[in-house]
């Protein structure tokens, strides 16, 4: 296992009914802005709920944040910020509302004149106003770490970047609030939680068993618990409970520590979303079995293990048994509605040379902090998804 520092700051509130214990966690006196998106809110009860837990807190909105939160959109919320004096941003929705409001929290403190380069410079992060996060879509894990997504579409560019001062001062995580979701926004949560344990589990053997007993606990509940969360006609609240808390902690960095990390179809997707405007997840879908194809013989340990311990495949013929892996994942993602070729959405092998002209754009030419993807691997890893 490989040193590490593990730090995690970010308070959770979980269960039923936390919503209304927000005040509790709000710095005094201080002018709050409530961002929100398209209006899910206010057709589940969640608006209303926070709206009363504000109680007689000073706060303003900011509502409309869409799916891949641009840079666009956000940038007029700044001028909220700094007329009202704003010194704390509560988030209230899926990853693209919370990812949006650290992306402001940054900007706001931002000493440079281009909020932007945050994300294609990346220098380091100084100072942050403060957010918390009600969560209503368990999928990405921003609601405990220090990441944040966000795209320019001008350029179509999406870029991720990362503080330990964006990590939420606290997040509610109330299993009830997904119960408005519609079904492919379950499936885009597993196949998003699900992927992000197999980016830091799936990659080469480090003796860490904490972690990789962790990371398979998190893989069988989101197989499992996820697909009944997607198949049941009426929610249940354990299994809803389950799932929120098996995808938060697939990305709150617990089982990054001490293993070699991957990101690589995460890299690949961002670029498939800019390009064609995929989910996020479905994005995923589509890459992950291009790259462990590609990278079946490299990482085949994990690959045996991962295949055996979560799909039950065994064999003598190794090769047989990951080709076997690969399928059940691919087939896993499909069972819950995704289609996973590129094809299957009307696009065409010239996709690739976009994909990796838009690499080329921002300089990216080693993929995965695995070291084993590269730019030039693109073409054969999209090509096995036509
Ligand atoms: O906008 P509203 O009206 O709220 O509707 C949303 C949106 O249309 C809806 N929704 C959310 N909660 C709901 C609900 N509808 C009914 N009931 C509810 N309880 O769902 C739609 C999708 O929401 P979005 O926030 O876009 O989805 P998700 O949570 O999957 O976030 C995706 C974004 O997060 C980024 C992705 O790249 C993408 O931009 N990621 C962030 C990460 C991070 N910060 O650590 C890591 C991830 O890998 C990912 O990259
Ligand atoms: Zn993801």
């Amino acid at each position: 296992m490989k040193n590490f520092e593990f730090y995690n700051p970010v308070r959770i509130l979980f269960g039923k009914g936390t919503i209304s214990k927000i005040s509790n966690h709000l710095p005094a006196g201080v002018p709050v802005l409530f961002v929100y998106g398209g209006g899910s809110i206010k057709k589940n009860g969640v608006y209303d709920q926070v709206v009363k837990a504000l109680g007689a807190t000073e706060y303003y909105e900011f509502s409309g944040v869409q799916p891949n939160p641009s840079y666009e959109q956000l940038m007029p919320a700044l001028g909220i910020i700094r007329g009202k004096n704003i010194g704390f941003i509560l988030a209230v929705g899926g990853g693209s509302v919370i990812d949006g409001s650290k992306f402001l929290a940054a900007a706001a403190c931002y000493k440079g004149d281009e909020p932007w380069d945050l994300l294609s410079l990346q220098p380091e992060v100084k100072e942050a106003l403060p957010i918390g996060t009600v969560l209503t879509l368990p999928a990405t894990g921003t609601e405990m770490n220090g990441n944040s997504v966000i795209s320019r579409i001008s350029v179509n560019h999406k870029l991720a970047f990362g503080s330990s001062l964006l990590m939420p001062r606290f997040s509610v995580l109330d299993p009830e609030v997904t119960y408005s979701l519609p079904k492919n926004q379950i499936a885009n949560g597993v196949i998003d939680a699900f992927i992000h344990v197999l980016e830091q589990y799936l990659t080469y053997p480090s003796r860490a068993e904490v972690q990789d007993r962790f990371a398979e606990s998190l893989l069988l509940i989101l197989k499992d618990t996820g697909s009944k969360v997607f198949a049941d006609p009426e929610p249940d609240y354990n299994d809803r409970a389950n799932f929120m808390w098996a995808a938060t902690n697939a990305l709150n960095t617990s089982i990054s520590m001490g293993v070699i990390n991957d990101w690589s179809t995460h890299t690949i997707g961002h670029e498939l979303t800019a390009l064609y405007g995929f989910d996020h997840a479905v994005s995923l879908a589509i890459v992950l079995p291009g790259v462990l194809t590609l990278l079946r013989e490299k990482r085949k340990e994990k690959l045996l293990q991962y295949g055996e311990r979560i799909w039950g495949i065994t064999s003598f013929d190794h090769q047989a048994a990951i080709l076997e892996t690969i399928k059940y994942t691919e087939q896993f993602f499909r069972c819950l509605g995704v289609n996973t070729k590129l094809s299957e959405y009307g696009i065409g092998s010239e996709a690739i040379d976009k994909v990796v002209n838009q690499l080329n754009s921002h300089g990216a030419t080693m993929l995965g902090r695995a070291r084993d993807v590269t730019i030039d691997d693109v073409p054969a890893i999209l090509g096995t998804r036509l």
